[in-house]
């Protein structure tokens, strides 16, 4: 089913209070995600402007500034935003859509997107990959998690609030052909097992890949 952004934004805006309590300094049980995040923020060198896309309450831009990384989010919903911004009053969040992103080309120096992708269509996952290769400087790097599996689960309530929405999963092989094709290099995918007991129980994978560095054109003469 396509799910437009208008019904995602309305899931989380309904979900938002309890989403925020239920995630806050969710990557203190996950000591794979903080590994994960101090590989990207070494990688981004000091790299700016990064942005958190789909970010939630924040607290995957809130780990990133306890690490100095100069880090904004961006999500669709607004109730979300209000969380984020009131739990994390020293980042800049604003509203905005992965697929349509409002940034010029070759502006951002780093990406981070923690399971914003799991509402998406394998045509839409395509399409923010394309947009997010398009606003990354050349050199930029992205940092991008998802559920690993074929399957969709639809939820009906989620965090006790009555929903209608689908969770996407998706494989590595086609996670990897998608970034080749948006003209992504680099590229490492690393695989874990769920932690029992802190979050739902499916494999998750981390993704890190590059915008490459543009080439000199060769001059005359040059072999
Ligand atoms: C599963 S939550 C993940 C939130 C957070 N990154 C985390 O790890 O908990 C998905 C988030 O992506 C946002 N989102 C979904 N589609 C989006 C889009 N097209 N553009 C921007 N944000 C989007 C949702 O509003 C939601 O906050």
């Amino acid at each position: 089913m396509q799910q437009d952004p208008e019904r995602i934004a309305k899931v989380y805006d309904t979900v938002a209070v309890q989403y925020a309590k239920e995630f806050e300094g969710e990557h203190e049980k996950k000591p794979k995600d903080r590994e994960m995040l101090e590989k990207f923020s070494k990688e981004t060198k000091g790299g700016r402007p990064v942005w958190d896309f789909g970010c939630g309450p924040g607290h995957t831009a809130g780990y990133l500034k306890t690490l100095g990384v100069e880090v904004s989010g961006l999500d669709l919903s607004e109730k979300i935003l209000e969380q984020a911004r009131t739990i994390h009053p020293k980042i800049h969040f604003r509203k905005g859509n992965i697929l349509d992103l409002e940034f010029e080309n070759d502006s951002i120096g780093g990406v981070v997107s923690f399971y914003a992708i799991v509402h998406f269509t394998k045509e839409q996952v395509k399409q923010a990959f394309r947009e997010i290769f398009r606003v990354l400087q050349p050199g930029g790097s992205l940092l991008l998690t998802y559920h690993i599996g074929d399957e969709t689960i639809h939820l009906d309530e989620f965090l006790g609030k009555k929903i209608d929405i689908d969770f996407m999963f998706f494989t590595t092989d086609f996670i990897t052909g998608c970034l080749k094709k948006s003209g992504f290099e680099k590229i490492e995918i690393i695989e874990r097992d769920p932690y029992p007991g802190v979050e739902y129980e499916s494999r998750r994978a981390y993704v890190f890949a590059k915008k490459p560095v543009a080439r000199k054109p060769l001059k005359r003469g040059t072999t």
